[in-house]
């Protein structure tokens, strides 16, 4: 059920949603080594990325997916993670939220990167429904570049989630077919 008739807010820029966090790194994030979880990492993105797009759609929002991420250093415990969020795009109802993340050796101050990714969310009211969100306008040419790759990237989700959704329908026909 979507709700998606109801006029959205007027268009708002890139900064009225940035969004950003840091935590210190605590042995309860960390593996047997005292490194950083990456399933922990990903919880600290999805949250940072979580607030640009409630601040640009100012209503409840649930994450649909988040591409691809490498984890390019290890955070250790003791260490400042700093994380940023801005919203790429605005869709009809969903938004690409691109976040980086770096980590701060707090004894010598260098920040270093440690990954990117980027997600989507979808708006949806009380009820569930989904809702419009309000347009993005990219007031730079850095805007204006992400703006332009997230429709790329949207246009990847799409045929990815196609051929998946082919392979589960092929999956399920040959195990229907072998009695299972
Ligand atoms: C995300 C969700 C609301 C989409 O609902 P749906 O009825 O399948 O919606 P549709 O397929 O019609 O797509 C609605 C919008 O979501 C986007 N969307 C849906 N699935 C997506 C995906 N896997 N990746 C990126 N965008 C996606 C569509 O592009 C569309 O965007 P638009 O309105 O801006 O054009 C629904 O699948 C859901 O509730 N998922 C669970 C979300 C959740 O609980 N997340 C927490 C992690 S478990």
């Amino acid at each position: 059920m979507s709700s998606t008739e109801n006029v959205p807010a007027p268009s708002r820029l890139v900064t009225d949603s940035q969004s950003e966090m840091t935590e210190i790194i605590l042995p309860n994030d960390t593996n047997t080594l005292g490194n950083l979880l990456g399933g922990r990492l990903m919880h600290f993105i999805d949250l940072v990325g979580a607030m640009a797009a409630y601040r640009h759609s100012r209503t409840h929002v649930v994450t649909a997916a988040m591409d691809h991420i490498d984890f390019i250093q290890p955070v250790h415990v003791g260490d400042l993670l700093t994380l940023k969020s801005s919203v790429n795009r605005a869709f009809s109802t969903s938004m690409e939220v691109g976040v980086k993340v770096w980590v701060e050796n707090t004894q010598t101050g260098v920040m270093l990167h440690v990954a990117s990714a980027y997600l989507v969310f979808v708006a949806i009211d009380q009820n569930g429904r989904r809702v419009r969100v309000p347009e993005l306008k990219p007031a730079t040419a850095d805007q204006q570049r992400r703006f332009d790759d997230a429709l790329l990237r949207r246009e990847h989700r799409e045929s990815e989630s196609a051929r998946r959704r082919k392979a589960r329908q092929v999956t399920a026909a040959l195990e229907v077919a072998a009695g299972r």
